[in-house]
């Protein structure tokens, strides 16, 4: 079966092939893997002009903010904390999900604020997370073959042509979604939800009755002890802004390029160009090709930057990448998320980071301890266990420590929700308790409690 995959003209004016000038759409002179065959190329013009004209949904100012704020980590002050869905989902949309993702994330933060005593810099696999890479770009069952499901911003989950046809009205939906999405956000960490005296409020009744829950009651009574000892000094609390509000950030990674481009804009004041999609984008392991579309693309917007490194990943391609991304070396440009898997972290990462030493760049090294260790089960549910997960988090801890360069950060997939998608945990999840509350629209995620245990022994490794 063949699918021929149309490209949209570029609508920027014409693109300088000859040099290296940079154009938001200077991408379509490149390969770009993983885009999807829209049918109709009107139609997707029409979508491209529409996103256009429409409002960015974050500016400039804050991609900077994030960037020196990811300074901080690139230099060891603080550390990253990267979390959220695999993928979002336009059926499991509403405040309430997006309050439990907010929560556990919250929570995470607070234990590792707390008990390793590290800022952290909370960014959200969220309102924006909408497209997926795939391995393979057909589905078979049984006789029928059809496009595979590429995330919610392209085509639909379900197993039928008219689901699986790839739909550029999507994006639309997904911009809305996402400005809904950050717009609750932006009220909740700023609105009073995310103050420090709220901290036992972000603990959800599934997680307060277990192990991990009850462990987070009592930190979250330090917590409170610590600010009625600074009243009672005479700190005037409400006056500090940091403890009633949190500076939450959004990424995705950045995949349909027609999406991106027509959410980038110049900024007035320096001339700079930035994707308005998110504060953040990461480009897959899939798709960052040293000649290809994704890299051009994204080398070009002043937004902080995220490059997943699998286990094909050679030294000379990360520094090659950190060139093309990172050519001013600026600290917090470039975090390089390492996904290598629990038995070749300590083998495959070493290289990397001495390569990356050589070469000057001010990266933050951030650990995706989900994506090299996932496997089918037996009845056919794709999932991960929580021991690999916390084997190569502890090895890509060693390997830092090593090394003499700072551990930034983790990135992992998680729902606020109490699902059982990955194996294990405290609360033990085995391969026939799966099917049970399985609900990821791609990855499995940790559950709030695997999240919250996660957090506890992050903040035991920091504190080493
Ligand atoms: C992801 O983060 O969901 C993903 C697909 O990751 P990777 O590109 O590392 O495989
Ligand atoms: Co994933």
């Amino acid at each position: 079966m063949g699918f021929e995959v149309l490209r949209c003209v570029s609508m920027t004016s014409a693109v300088d092939t000859a040099s290296d000038a940079w154009q938001p759409g200077s991408w379509r002179d490149r390969p770009a893997d993983q885009q999807p065959a829209w049918p109709d190329e009107d139609a997707c013009k029409r979508v491209e002009a529409q996103l256009s004209g429409l409002p960015p949904l974050v500016f400039a100012g804050e991609a900077r903010n994030l960037t020196a704020a990811l300074g901080e980590v690139a230099q060891g002050r603080a550390f990253l904390l990267q979390a959220g869905d695999c993928a979002e989902s336009f059926d499991d949309f509403s405040a309430d999900s997006i309050r439990d993702k907010l929560k556990v994330i919250l929570q995470m933060a607070a234990v590792l604020t707390y008990a390793a005593g590290v800022p952290v810099v909370k960014v959200g696999r969220i309102a924006g997370q909408f497209a997926k890479p795939r391995s393979q770009p057909t589905e078979t069952v049984g006789q029928t073959e059809l496009q595979v499901f590429r995330g919610h911003m392209v085509n639909d989950d379900a197993f039928d042509p008219d689901s699986r046809r790839p739909n550029p009205e999507r994006l639309v939906t997904a911009y809305h979604q996402s400005a809904s999405t950050l717009n609750l956000l932006r009220a909740f960490t700023t609105g009073g939800f995310a103050d420090l005296t709220q901290v036992h409020a972000w603990n959800q009744q599934f997680v307060s009755t277990s192990a991990e829950g009850r462990r987070y009651e009592r930190i979250a009574g330090e917590i409170d002890r610590a600010l009625r000892f600074m009243s009672a000094c005479g700190i005037d609390l409400a006056a500090e802004a940091g403890l009633h509000q949190v500076d939450f950030w959004t990424s995705h990674e950045a995949l349909i390029l027609h999406y991106e481009e027509a959410l980038t804009r110049r900024d007035s004041l320096t001339g700079n160009w930035v994707d308005g999609s998110a504060h953040m984008l990461w480009v897959g392991e899939r798709t960052r090709r040293l000649d290809g579309a994704h890299l051009e693309f994204l080398r070009g917007v002043i937004n902080p930057l995220g490059v997943k490194l699998g286990p094909n990943a050679t030294a000379e391609d990360v520094v090659a990448i950190c060139d093309t991304l990172d050519p001013d070396r600026v600290p917090g440009r470039v975090t390089l998320i390492s996904r290598l898997g629990a038995d070749r972290v300590e083998s495959l990462l070493p290289p990397l980071i001495e390569a990356v030493i050589a070469s000057g760049h001010p990266v933050v090294w951030a650990c995706d301890p989900m994506h090299g260790n996932t496997f089918t089960s037996a009845d056919g549910h794709k999932t991960r266990r929580f021991e690999d997960i916390w084997t190569e988090l502890r090895g890509f801890f060693r390997v830092h420590r090593e090394a003499g360069t700072w551990p930034g950060g983790v990135h992992v997939e998680l729902t606020g929700d109490d699902v059982t998608e990955c194996l294990g945990g405290a609360e033990e999840i085995f391969e026939d308790d799966l099917h049970q509350r399985y609900t990821t629209a791609c990855d499995p995620r940790l559950n709030a409690r695997q999240a919250l245990d996660l957090a506890y022994r992050i903040s035991e490794l920091l504190r080493d």
